[in-house]
């Protein structure tokens, strides 16, 4: 990944280029999961069973997890929804796609995986009664447009959950984190993958990423949302956003 740009960072409305971020995940793809379980200290896999759970999903729900990776989102909601339920992963990167199939047929899991862009879904409106995308909006070069998509796609009544990384503001953790994200995480993740760049983006990204009110005001905005709401994990290192769709 050396030979890639660090993709710039962007609040809100535009986010960074999607030919760089997509040259950047294929890059880091075969390590990512190693990285996620040491930079987090598995802490990742219970953020989304939080969003999980708090989605409410039910046995014989249709889900659709967008910017999936390497599916551990849609893995997460599976195992809520049953055999009887439907869950697709998609993503635009096919490398990070990748372990996606074994990692679910490990678990006896039957899931869809398929690559898609998630500011252009190539499924019916109303066609699932949730979407997801956990890490990834922050990663979308037009995110309302993914919000928008995510929406469209969703039954009214349904929702879209995401989950992204914030800001802590609790003081002491905040100084705490900042120094772990600024100075340890970037040299960790850039030896574990060898591409310093995509952690020093995750670091720069994340660090200016709108989170709690500001990014429900990015929900509403969409007037896609009956209801949004927020919640911290983490004391906000990461959040989790729910709307329900109109
Ligand atoms: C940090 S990874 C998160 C992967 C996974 N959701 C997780 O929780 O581990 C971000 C993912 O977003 C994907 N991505 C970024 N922009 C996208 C877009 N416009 N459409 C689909 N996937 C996108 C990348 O390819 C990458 O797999």
């Amino acid at each position: 990944m050396s030979s890639v740009d660090q993709p710039s960072t962007t609040h809100g409305m535009n986010g960074p280029d999607a030919s760089k971020i997509r040259s950047m995940f294929s890059g880091i793809a075969g390590r990512y999961d190693l990285a996620n379980t040491i930079l987090s200290g598995g802490i990742h896999h219970l953020w989304r069973q939080s969003l999980v759970d708090w989605s409410g999903a039910r046995a014989g729900q249709n889900i659709l997890d967008c910017a999936t990776g390497t599916g551990d989102l849609a893995i997460a909601f599976k195992s809520v929804v049953g055999q009887e339920g439907r869950v697709t992963g998609t993503d635009f990167c096919a490398e990070m796609l990748g372990p996606a199939p074994s990692k679910a047929a490990a678990r006896g899991y039957e899931i869809e995986f398929s690559q898609a862009d998630v500011t252009q879904l190539p499924f019916a409106d109303a066609s699932f009664d949730i979407a997801s995308i956990s890490f990834g909006i922050r990663n979308v070069a037009q995110p309302l447009k993914g919000l928008i998509e995510l929406a469209r796609v969703v039954r009214p009544g349904g929702c879209v959950m995401v989950l992204e990384f914030g800001q802590p503001d609790t003081p002491v953790i905040s100084n705490a984190y900042r120094l772990y994200s600024e100075k340890i995480l970037p040299r960790i993740g850039g030896w574990i993958t060898g591409a310093p760049e995509a952690y020093q983006y995750l670091q720069s990204s994340s660090s200016q990423f709108p989170c709690g009110q500001a990014f429900l005001d990015l929900m509403n905005s969409t007037d896609r949302f009956v209801q949004v709401e927020a919640r911290r994990l983490s004391f906000g290192v990461a959040w989790m956003y729910k709307g329900v769709v109109r």
